[in-house]
């Protein structure tokens, strides 16, 4: 080939080398065309060998043909290296962002079951009368459920409350406690008086489930032994405590009732919250609800903690905390309570 022949070659590549470069689209094809158009067994370098072939006042002229090509390409290259970087870095940082705008895991965050809020409530109320609290065992002796609560073996009495019995020891004398009442006796063992406590729990009864009855339920349990205690006290302690909870608007009812742990005994009423003493459907056209029983504390009940009775007397209340947070609520049926079923507990 002639000297103007190569030099032309070189032109060509150069030209050809140029539009490689420019259309390199990524580092990798970059690296590929310097390889082709720069490197050792390039159709440059060729011509470069073939120089000795050329004659020798134009081989300065190749030569110099050759570097420009050369230096052309590599500039080419060099430019854009820095263009297909950039590319590439910008690509990574977009690739390899953290969001951190995206939402947290979410945690609902849940609340009180009803009757744990009214079980702390109730608390909180008696507590503010200058009340304690205690809680005694859910499964309970005999001694303890009825025998120290005046009733005796087979004492008519016993048969209001539906008893579950437990296989341990002797038969009939473990059982689930039908009542918090034992705990009162548990209290007076623990403590001489004066005594002011109260005494929520979980209480057991062989009873079918039905709109206002669960074999499962809840009561809450009082008890103050002091000199000099009335059935006076003990009707306003109950006036006060359906005032705190309910309202002061709200009425308190007793009447006469019987209790082997009382005497007197009592049944007392709220007047009806919904229809304020109207009648309505809720408190069977009545305009009273049925909270509970309370009573004096029999002096036999002192007898079996050793409490001596001339010097002091003292009264009791229990009344069923699931039945306040029905009618609080307006749960038609107990069942709904205890169901475990989400959408229930989200309303309250
Ligand atoms: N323990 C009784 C029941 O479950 C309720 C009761 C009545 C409790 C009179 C008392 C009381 O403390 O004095 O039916």
């Amino acid at each position: 080939m002639t000297a103007a022949d190569l030099v032309q070659r070189a032109d060509s590549i150069t030209t050809a080398g140029r539009d490689a470069v420019a259309s390199a689209s990524s580092l990798d094809e970059l690296t590929e065309v310097e390889r082709a158009f720069l490197g050792k067994s390039s159709p440059l370098n060729e011509i470069r060998e073939s120089i000795k072939s050329v004659d020798g006042r134009d081989r300065a002229t190749v030569g110099k043909a050759v570097s420009s090509a050369r230096a052309a390409l590599e500039a080419a290259v060099a430019e854009r290296r820095v263009v297909l970087e950039a590319e590439a870095a910008a690509a990574s940082a977009t690739r390899d962002r953290l969001d951190l705008t995206i939402r947290g895991r979410d945690y609902v965050r849940g609340h009180l079951h009803p009757v744990t809020r009214i079980w702390r409530e109730l608390e909180d109320v008696f507590v503010g009368m200058g009340y304690q609290v205690a809680e005694g065992p859910e499964v309970e002796l005999d001694w303890y459920n009825f025998e120290a609560l005046n009733f005796p073996p087979g004492h008519p009495a016993r048969a209001m409350q539906d008893t579950l019995y437990v296989r341990l020891g002797r038969r009939e004398e473990v059982l689930l406690r039908t009542h918090t009442s034992p705990v009162q006796i548990r209290v007076m063992e623990a403590q001489r008086p004066p005594i002011y406590t109260v005494m929520p729990g979980r209480v057991f009864r062989r009873d079918t489930l039905d709109a206002r009855h669960s074999p499962v339920f809840h009561q809450i349990e009082g008890l103050a032994v002091d000199r000099g205690i009335t059935l006076g006290d003990l009707l306003g302690t109950i006036e006060a405590f359906i005032h705190a909870l309910f309202g002061s608007d709200i009425r308190a009812r007793f009447l006469p009732s019987f209790f082997p742990f009382t005497e007197p005994s009592v049944e007392f009423a709220m007047s009806c919250v919904f229809c304020r003493g109207e009648g309505c459907t809720v408190c069977s056209r009545t305009g009273w609800i049925e909270l509970g029983g309370a009573g004096m504390v029999d002096p036999n009940v002192f007898a079996a903690v050793d409490i001596d009775p001339e010097t002091y007397t003292g009264f009791a209340f229990g009344f069923g905390i699931d039945r306040v947070v029905q009618l609080m609520y307006g749960v038609d049926h107990v069942k709904n309570l205890w169901d475990g079923d989400a959408r229930f507990a989200r309303q309250f």
